[in-house]
């Protein structure tokens, strides 16, 4: 036998030795794991997903057969899926501490460590100085009231925008770049009092692309994460091309911030009435014992890049797939244009204050919401020890999957619940975004839900009502709402596979 062989069954014989003893530590504590598909040696259940399907569907296919708490095994990593509100009321009332680790992925894992990180941090001090960040300084009410002529002026600047791009009607528009736009803007501004996307700024188009390949990768199976003996090989290169795009975003995110230093020394900042959110952590003061007295400049750029991240994608796609459902759905659009029209009237703009006067816009974005959760997993949750839920074990770095995707399609919660009908909202009008009805938990639910509740309650309805009041809408190419491709791609959210295209006619 030659010498390549010989090495290549000892690599094979320490793969499967690697990989078994990981898999084993998980059957020396008593206890039985949540019910799932039988497994193979090593390779667990991967081979039993289908690839050619988004997760989302490959995994809850397989999850339905073994009931609403289920274990999968993605190579040695042990994932137990949850797809019922029951089982996740139980997850989130009587575990939420324990099961509020994060499974980090390698894609995720920073040459800087997690420092700064809101969403990779485990549950503890560090994670807490930094959602206490975001709930009393970032997304608190105040600021958020104080921030209202940021928000309108950015959806102003979209309206613009798509009046520019389709010549007043002439011309057929990717809707999904305009809500980009928006969303890009809209956190630039809260960021860095800058727009990001004036159409003259190379740097905020080479920000969003850097960005947008983070999350790409950020998206995409990892088979390091399945079998940790290759973490080092970074066989697919994820973790090297994720590390290139963060630096370069990094980049732009520090010229902006030196530009910052540099006007405030020169005084040009006197007489700011509001604070942005690089103010705001410019400014930290810490106790310096258990948080830093001051944020590094690395701690810095990971929180800002971190907004744009967890901001951008969830809020364009939910707006894209309202836009979508109300296009494949003309009856639904036309009531939903005469509430406004009737409410708002004519000669005058959308504000926040009318917002909630308008409550079939309001179950519009529930509605696209249940059927269409951005995070359709949540962002994974890990167990940080043992414990027992249900009378089955959860061993300790288990990867949770909430399948709030499945939760919101569920026969018996939801009547006819492939059908897009925002009138069930109406009559359900006390269940909002708060994470207390288990049925409906698009932004999570616990101690990890998602701090800009606040925010995207506000901006979801302002930006889709303001489209709806200013325009009227007609599917490109004479496409007819019947045959619009409404399936779904998943990158880290869930986005349309196909682009909508539409011809915004002006509203006169
Ligand atoms: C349609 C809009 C949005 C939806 C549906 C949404 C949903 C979610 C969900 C499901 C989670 C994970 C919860 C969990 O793991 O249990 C999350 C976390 C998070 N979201 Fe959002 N989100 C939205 C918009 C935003 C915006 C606009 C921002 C910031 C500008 C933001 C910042 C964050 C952060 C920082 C976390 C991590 C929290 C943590 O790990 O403690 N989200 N979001």
């Amino acid at each position: 036998m030659d010498l390549e062989i010989l090495g290549l069954l000892a690599f094979a014989a320490f793969f499967v030795w690697v990989a078994w003893a990981s898999v084993r530590r998980h059957f020396q504590e008593p206890g039985q794991l949540p019910p799932g598909p039988r497994r193979w040696p090593v390779v667990g259940n991967i081979f039993q997903l289908s690839w050619r399907e988004p997760p989302h569907l490959s995994i809850t296919k397989l999850a339905r057969q073994h009931g609403p708490i289920t274990t999968l095994w993605l190579g040695s990593m042990c994932t137990v899926v949850i797809s019922s509100g029951e089982v996740a009321c139980e997850m989130f009332k009587n575990h939420d501490v324990v099961l509020a680790g994060r499974k980090i992925y390698e894609s995720m894992k920073g040459s800087y460590g997690n420092e700064g990180s809101i969403i990779t941090s485990q549950y503890g001090s560090h994670w807490r100085m930094l959602r206490r960040l975001c709930t009393m300084e970032f997304f608190v009410s105040s600021r958020l009231d104080a921030m209202k002529g940021v928000r309108s002026k950015c959806v102003d600047q979209m309206v613009e925008f798509i009046q520019d791009a389709s010549a007043f009607g002439s011309n057929a528009i990717d809707i999904g770049r305009f809500f980009l736009l928006l969303t890009f803007n809209l956190i630039g501004n809260l960021m860095f009092s800058y727009d990001l996307l004036d159409p003259k700024s190379e740097r905020g188009a080479n920000f969003l692309y850097h960005a947008g390949k983070v999350i790409e990768f950020a998206g995409t199976p990892n088979v390091a994460d399945f079998f940790p003996i290759l973490k080092r090989f970074d066989p697919q290169g994820i973790r090297r091309k994720t590390q290139f795009h963060v630096e370069h975003a990094f980049r732009i995110v520090r010229e902006f911030i030196k530009e910052r230093m540099e006007t405030t020394e020169n005084g040009y900042n006197e007489g700011k009435t509001r604070k942005d959110y690089l103010d705001v952590l410019l400014e930290f003061n810490g106790d310096g014992i258990g948080e830093p007295s001051r944020f590094s400049s690395t701690t810095i750029d990971v929180i800002v890049f971190e907004m744009f991240t967890a901001g951008t994608d969830t809020t364009t796609g939910t707006l894209e797939w309202a836009m979508a459902e109300l296009l494949h759905n003309p009856p639904i659009l036309k009531k939903l244009q005469s509430e406004l029209r009737s409410t708002i009237g004519h000669g005058r703009k959308l504000e926040e204050k009318d917002i909630e006067s308008l409550p079939y816009l309001n179950s519009v974005i529930k509605e696209t919401l249940r059927l269409h959760p951005p995070l359709p997993f949540l962002v994974p949750h890990m167990a940080m020890t043992s414990c027992k839920m249900l009378g089955y074990k959860i061993p300790k770095e288990t990867q949770i999957l909430v399948n709030v995707w499945e939760i919101g399609r569920d026969p018996n919660t939801w009547d006819d619940p492939l059908q897009f009908k925002p009138e069930r909202f109406l009559e359900l009008n006390n269940m909002d975004y708060k994470g207390q009805h288990f049925e409906f938990i698009p932004f999570g639910s616990g101690r990890r839900m998602c701090p800009a509740v606040s925010l995207a309650s506000r901006v979801l309805p302002l930006a889709l009502g303001t489209l709806l009041h200013s325009f009227d809408w007609i599917l490109a190419g004479g496409l007819k709402p019947e045959d619009m491709d409404m399936t779904g791609r998943m990158a880290i959210t869930l986005r349309k596979s196909v682009p909508l295209n539409v011809i915004p006619l002006p509203y006169k």
